[in-house]
């Protein structure tokens, strides 16, 4: 390996075994408190707790480090009103012309349809955006690589951190999400790649009943 303008790795945290095994155990109990909710309370969140959450995000490992993503915080009522407006049209499309029959009853135990209250209730909807690409300072474009692959190791950092710092999120994505780029005025190198909804939990919110696979299913060790 070629070592250019390297610096030692600082402060990579050092525990023994048990430890370890102790801190494993108790974040995995922590992240199967997670659920996603589709009923949040209108109550407002401290915006400091999501800069704190973005800034975890951006520290997601990246292709070639270009850390394709940008994320629009959006807390204006009508702004999310418009969002609303335009991702239930997109969602009445979906649900009575363009899903297929197996789509559709993937989605029964869900109870969802072309509704989307939550993007009007909820006090924070973080719309991520992948970038194709950068503008250098000569404004010739760079290149990203393995977008989809980074934004989406960024998003699982970013619920993972709204998660542990105690607020709900629901991963939204209607589809397609272009109009997003007209109402937030984002450029043509951005796409939409989902809307985070977050919040607090309406009260007496009930989530689907569903099961996470056991690790024999899920993995193979060889
Ligand atoms: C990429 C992605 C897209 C999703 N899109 C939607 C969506 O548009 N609407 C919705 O209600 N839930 C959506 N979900 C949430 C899933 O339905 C939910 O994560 C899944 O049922 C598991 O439930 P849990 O998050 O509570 O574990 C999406 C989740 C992911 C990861």
């Amino acid at each position: 390996m070629k070592e250019k303008n390297f610096i030692p790795l600082k402060d990579f945290p050092n525990f023994d075994e048990d430890e370890m095994l102790e801190r494993s155990k108790f974040f995995k109990e922590y992240l199967r408190k997670r659920r996603s909710i589709r009923e949040f309370s209108s109550k407002k969140i401290p915006i400091d707790v999501i800069k704190n959450c973005l800034l975890a995000a951006g520290t997601a490992p990246s292709g070639a480090n270009m850390q394709p993503w940008h994320f629009v915080v959006i807390t204006n009522s009508l702004i999310k009103r418009k969002i609303r407006i335009e991702a239930e049209k997109e969602e009445r499309e979906f649900y009575e012309n363009r899903a297929p029959d197996e789509w559709l009853e993937a989605l029964t135990p869900f109870g969802t349809d072309s509704s989307k209250p939550f993007l009007e209730n909820a006090p924070v909807l973080i719309a991520v955006f992948e970038k194709k690409y950068h503008l250098d300072l000569k404004g010739n474009k760079v290149k990203h690589y393995y977008i989809k692959e980074s934004v989406g190791i960024s998003v699982g950092m970013l619920i993972t951190s709204l998660h542990y710092s105690g607020l709900a999120t629901l991963t939204h994505t209607p589809s397609p999400m272009n109009f997003l780029n007209g109402i937030l005025g984002r450029p043509r190198n951005e796409k939409p790649f989902l809307i985070l909804v977050v919040g607090y939990p309406a009260e007496n919110v009930k989530v689907p009943d569903i099961k996470k696979k056991e690790l024999e299913v899920i993995s193979t060790f060889v």
